[in-house]
Order: C-alpha cells, then sequence, then structure tokens
C-alpha cells in the first residue's frame, strides 16, 4: 500500500494543521515566531519584516512577528472571499500545510473548513483569558470534523510571569473538558509566542516543563492516515462519450484505491462491472488513489450517471434519502426544522429538509436539550430528508463521503455543515402506488383549470374578507373551489401550532401540502394565510407545477391594520401581551415576485376584480 501523506520525491511525509483561537489570542505571532525561528523566511521576508517591525511594529525595535501574517491578511481582506489562508513550510524531517483561520466568533464557519482536511489542530488559548467558550466550541469542531491531534498552546506566558501554577491550573481544566472529544493525542504546552519560549526552542524562563517545544512535537506526531484502509469510491462527476466506442465516468477518487481488473459496483442500482481501463491526463494507467482525477471505462454497458457514485462490492456505501447527522449551524438566521435548503455531499447537489431537530449539544458541557431550532455556531443533531437517495457513509467511517454542507436556497450562502451518523431506515419500506384515476382524469371532469391562489399578508390586511368574496364569485360562475383560512386551520389541522418562526414554517408546510392534493383533486383552492416568510411560500411554489401557483400580495400598511385592528390583536401584541406578533416582534417577508399586488386599503369589489382578471389573463375562467 502507498502511504497518501508520503511524498514521493524527498521521503518526507506531510502534516496537515490549522491553528485556532480567539481574536488576539496570538496566532499569527506564533506562526510568525515559528516560521522565523525555523529559520523558513526568505531574505526578502526577512528583510522586509524587520523594516516593518521598525516602522508600524508593536513591540518597538523588536520584530513583530504578526505583521509577517498581517500581510497576507492584508491580501485577504481585499480578496475578501478567502476564509482561510494555507500556508506552506518544511524543515529536516517534515512537510507542512497550515490552514489559518480567522479568529472571530462568526468564522467558525472558516474554522469548519479549515478543520475538515487537517489531521491536528494547534488551539491557542491566552494565559491571563483561560480556557472560554471559544476555546470549548473550537475543539469540539475540530473533534465533529474528525481531528484526532491536539495541540493545546497555552500563550502569552511572558504575561503571567511564566508561573507554571497557571499552566497546570489551565491544563488540568481543558484536560477535564477534552476527555469526551475523543482525542488520540493531546499535549499541552507553555509558550511565548512573543519571546519565542517553546517554539522552535526550549524555553529558558521555563525550566519547570521538560516536554518538547512545539516545532518538535509538529514534527514527531504520529498520524496514521486511516485514508490508506478506507474502500474505494469516487462520485461521477461527468460521463465522457466523445463518441460511441468511449464511454468514461470522471470523477475524483474520494477515498481508497482502484485498479484495472477491480470490479466496481454503482451505489445506487447495486449493478457491478470489472475496469477495463484507467484513463488520465498523462495517458492510461494500472491504478488510481484518493484525490487522483480519473476517466473509469467499464467493461459492461450498465446504467450510471451524473451524480452516481462507485464503490466496491464487499464495502459498499449507504444509500438512502434519510439520514441522522450532527449540524453545525453557521449561518445568523436559524436553522428552522421543516424549511427547505439545499445539500451537497460530494458533488451533487439536491433539496433537503431537517425533518427533526433532536437536540442541540451544549459545547462547555456537552449536555444535550431539547430545541426548535439552531442558532448561529450552535450543534444539533437532526434527522435529514434528502429529496432524492443519494451514497454516503458515516463521517466516522470516512470523512469524504460523510460530511455535507447546507445552502441557502436564496442566497446561495454556505449556511451549515454537518456530518452522518447513521442512515435512517424508517422511510425505505414505504413505496408510492400508481394511482389509476390520474390527476388529469379528475381535472377533466371537473371542467376547469385547477390552482392555489395564496393570498398573503399581515394580520388585519383584508386576505379572509378577499378570499371570501372571491370564493362567492367563483362559486357563482360554477366553479369548484375550496377555501383554507389561517385562523380555521389553526383550530384543526393546525391546532397544535403556535407562532414561533418553527412553528410558521410547519404551518405553511402543512397547508401548502394540503392545498397540493386538493389541486389534484380538481379544485381552485384559496389559501389566506400570513405565510411571513419567502422561502416556505417559494417551498410551496416549488410544489407546484408552473402556473398552479399564483402569490397574490393583499398590500396593506401596518398602520392601517393596527387601526383595523378587528380582532384586538394589535392592541394587545403592541402592549407586549402577545409574543411573536407578526409585524411587532415577529418579521412580515414582502413577496418579491408576486403574480399579482392588491391595495389591501381599496375596496373589496376592485380587488376582486383584478383578482378575476389575473384568473381570466392565465385561463383559469
Ligand atoms: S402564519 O404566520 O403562520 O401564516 P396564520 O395565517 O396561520 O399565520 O394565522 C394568523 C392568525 O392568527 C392571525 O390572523 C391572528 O388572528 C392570529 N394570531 C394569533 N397570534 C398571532 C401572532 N403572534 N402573529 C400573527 N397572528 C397571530
Amino acid at each position: 500500500m502507498r502511504c497518501l501523506a508520503e511524498n514521493t520525491e524527498t521521503g518526507k511525509d506531510l502534516l496537515r494543521f490549522l491553528t485556532c483561537g480567539s481574536v488576539d489570542d496570538g496566532k499569527s505571532t506564533l506562526i510568525g515566531r515559528l516560521l522565523w525561528d525555523a529559520k523558513l523566511l526568505c531574505d526578502d521576508q526577512i528583510v522586509a519584516i524587520e523594516a516593518d517591525s521598525q516602522r508600524s511594529g508593536s513591540h518597538g525595535q523588536d520584530i513583530d512577528f504578526a505583521l509577517l501574517l498581517d500581510g497576507l491578511q492584508a491580501e485577504r481582506e481585499q480578496g475578501i472571499t478567502i476564509d482561510v489562508a494555507y500556508r506552506f513550510f518544511e524543515t529536516q524531517h517534515r512537510k507542512f500545510i497550515v490552514a489559518d483561520t480567522p479568529g472571530h466568533e462568526q468564522y467558525t464557519r472558516n474554522m469548519a473548513t479549515g478543520a475538515s482536511t487537517a489531521d491536528l489542530a494547534v488551539i491557542l488559548v491566552d494565559a491571563r483569558k483561560g480556557i472560554l467558550t471559544q476555546t470549548r466550541r473550537h475543539s469540539f469542531i475540530a473533534s465533529l470534523m474528525g481531528i484526532r491531534h491536539v495541540i493545546l498552546v497555552i500563550n502569552k506566558m511572558d504575561l503571567v510571569d511564566y508561573d507554571a501554577a497557571v499552566f497546570y491550573s489551565l491544563r488540568a481544566t481543558y484536560l477535564d473538558f477534552a476527555e469526551g472529544l475523543g482525542f488520540e493525542t493531546l499535549s499541552c504546552l507553555p509558550v511565548s509566542a512573543l519571546k519565542g519560549d517553546n517554539v522552535c526552542a526550549a524555553s529558558l524562563s521555563m525550566p519547570w516543563f521538560d516536554g518538547a517545544p512545539l516545532l518538535a512535537q509538529l514534527e514527531a506526531v504520529e498520524v496514521y492516515s486511516s485514508a490508506d484502509s478506507l474502500p474505494f469510491r469516487m462520485p461521477v462527476q461527468w460521463v465522457c462519450r466523445p463518441d460511441l466506442d468511449f464511454r468514461g465516468f470522471c470523477g475524483t477518487v474520494s477515498s481508497g484505491h482502484i485498479a484495472v481488473g477491480d470490479t466496481v459496483v454503482v451505489a445506487a442500482s447495486g449493478q457491478t462491472s470489472t475496469v477495463r481501463r484507467i484513463v488520465s491526463f498523462d495517458g492510461d494507467r494500472a491504478e488510481a488513489w484518493q484525490g487522483d482525477a480519473v476517466n473509469l471505462v467499464i467493461a459492461d454497458e450498465i446504467d450510471i450517471s451524473r451524480g452516481d457514485t462507485l464503490a466496491v462490492p464487499h464495502d459498499c456505501p449507504d444509500f438512502a434519502d434519510q439520514f441522522s447527522a450532527r449540524i453545525l449551524w453557521m449561518h445568523a438566521d436559524p436553522l428552522l426544522p421543516n424549511r427547505t435548503y439545499l445539500i451537497k455531499i460530494g458533488t451533487t447537489v439536491s433539496g433537503v429538509r431537517i425533518n427533526r431537530l433532536d437536540c442541540r449539544i451544549n459545547v462547555n458541557t456537552f449536555e444535550r436539550t431539547a430545541a426548535e431550532c439552531l442558532a448561529l455556531n450552535e450543534v444539533g443533531v437532526c434527522d435529514v430528508a434528502v429529496d432524492r437517495a443519494v451514497a454516503f457513509d458515516s463521517y466516522a467511517a470516512n470523512r469524504g463521503t460523510g460530511r455535507f454542507i447546507l445552502i441557502d436556497r436564496y442566497s446561495n450562502d454556505t449556511v451549515g455543515c454537518g456530518m452522518i451518523l447513521h442512515a435512517l431506515r424508517r422511510a425505505t419500506n414505504v413505496y408510492r402506488h400508481a394511482e389509476t384515476v390520474s390527476k388529469s382524469a379528475r381535472v377533466t371532469l371537473m371542467h376547469q383549470k385547477p390552482c392555489i391562489l395564496w393570498l398573503t399578508g399581515l394580520s388585519g390586511s383584508g386576505k379572509s374578507t378577499l378570499a371570501n368574496v372571491l370564493e362567492q364569485h367563483l362559486h357563482g360562475l360554477g366553479c369548484h373551489t375550496m377555501l383554507l383560512d389561517g385562523d380555521n386551520i389553526r383550530h384543526s389541522l393546525n391546532r397544535d401550532l403556535g407562532f414561533t418562526d418553527a412553528d410558521r414554517v410547519e404551518n405553511i408546510r402543512r397547508v401548502g401540502e394540503v392545498a397540493k392534493l386538493m389541486v389534484e383533486a380538481g379544485l381552485i383552492v384559496l389559501v389566506a394565510f400570513i405565510s411571513p416568510f419567502r422561502s416556505e411560500r417559494r417551498m410551496v411554489r416549488e410544489l407546484m407545477e408552473d402556473g398552479e401557483f399564483l402569490e397574490i400580495f393583499v398590500d396593506t400598511p401596518f398602520d392601517v391594520c393596527c387601526r383595523r385592528d378587528s380582532k384586538g390583536l394589535y392592541a394587545k401584541a403592541l402592549n407586549g401581551d402577545i409574543p411573536n406578533f407578526t409585524g411587532v416582534q415577529s418579521p412580515y417577508e414582502v413577496p418579491e415576485f408576486p403574480e399579482l399586488r392588491v391595495d389591501g386599503t381599496a375596496d373589496v369589489a376592485t380587488s376582486t376584480e383584478a383578482i378575476l382578471a389575473l384568473l381570466r389573463a392565465r385561463g383559469i375562467l
């Protein structure tokens, strides 16, 4: 077996590590000092940093090591999008890639990015401040992301008079905390990055510490890459078919090894074949390893398409549309169960819904508590339901095929990352039945074109009144209709739901599914719900066929709704007696592209006529 970490040219192996800590813990100074003391800087960098330190350094005539990395920081700020900076260096014994991740709380996302490829984490602590929530969070994320080796650097020892008692007390606190995190090696190191104590050379100021300095530890730590023993996986990125004689499956081997003559299996179908050729940029080869981009030609004409995963038959990935996962939420808007997001597993992107939030995990105590949502930087265990079945492994078994990211459907921002725990089998024995009487057969009998008229707007905007008058009109015209009104449905189907964001998401999911069934029955469905969130209105739109969902924004200013206050709710809400009231403490997101906007202050007859005109224009009347 080839050792993956090994560099065949020099025989030196490669250690990927990341540094993490709060702002001002001294990460830049530590790496700057490491490169300086280990004489890993080029002459021009040395001249530049000496000049910079004289000019703008914060340590008088001394070298300001942080400036070395701050140059990079400036580039980073200009580039804005570079979240994690990777720096390469090499000593006599080893090659290193260090991922430097920003320390602000909101940059947990970057730390997770850096951690997903690292073997070791250097976690910095300011000796004066001690073990902070941030330290615990970073350690927890490192553990979640599968990092098994940690060096806890207790920095700024010069500022606590190199006091052994401070070091040992922090060490004890950390060891106690980290016990449940499953690190294979964990060493604690008293350091002054500024003065150079225990960075490359043992500290003269801390003779009481007899451990090796940081660089020596980084050079010595043994990280066996488990990647060597992982089974073969390759997500198919595209099918290459330049002519009728050639069909190859292109992708990057995400784990394991494959050779010509090996049997491969398609995870989705279980069909097998043998590898006939492995073609790469440099021509044909006998085998391929993790990280290699290849084009596999297989012996038989079996069904394989983009997004499929190729594997080995004796050790196949799971193939399911539901699994349990730990999710680290990385966005200011909370994760809400039942809201739909996009999920990227390997190379495929699909729609996804968090079916259930089992619990939230406290990063300080590991305590699990019930939760309705996950806020920024929180970690929870969730049941995840993907739109279609996908191939995956558990993260514990395979980091590459066991992780995913969640993406917001509107902004395309990465909003969370997840680690798969296990597949959920509960939905696998449920099949869809073909219906003999089809939707179109039902619709034909109704002699009408079914649709949803989705009225959205503030409470008191006039949705229900308008929907009532409209239904009377349609009824008079001989249309088959049904009216779903928020207040009424909240007395029946949705009587278990309140007005938190999570409950409103579920409220709309249910009414959307019901309205869809009614459209399948051939009805014109009038829905009058506040439905304050764009995301859920869009979710219902996407459930329907083109042209079946007509969003009508009943646009009545907040002041007018307050003055009307037909149910007396605004007075109560403004008095603080109703929590989460829409427009008061809870937001209403105005529709961006409704099919129609009606003025909620105009008379009902005018608005009704406008909606009827829309129905005529759409061929519904
Ligand atoms: S939605 O936001 O989840 O779509 P829905 O349309 O079902 O709301 O219900 C709104 C009705 O519930 C309002 O017209 C009002 O009568 C009542 N209500 C009670 N509490 C609230 C609240 N906190 N926010 C909004 N409406 C409320």
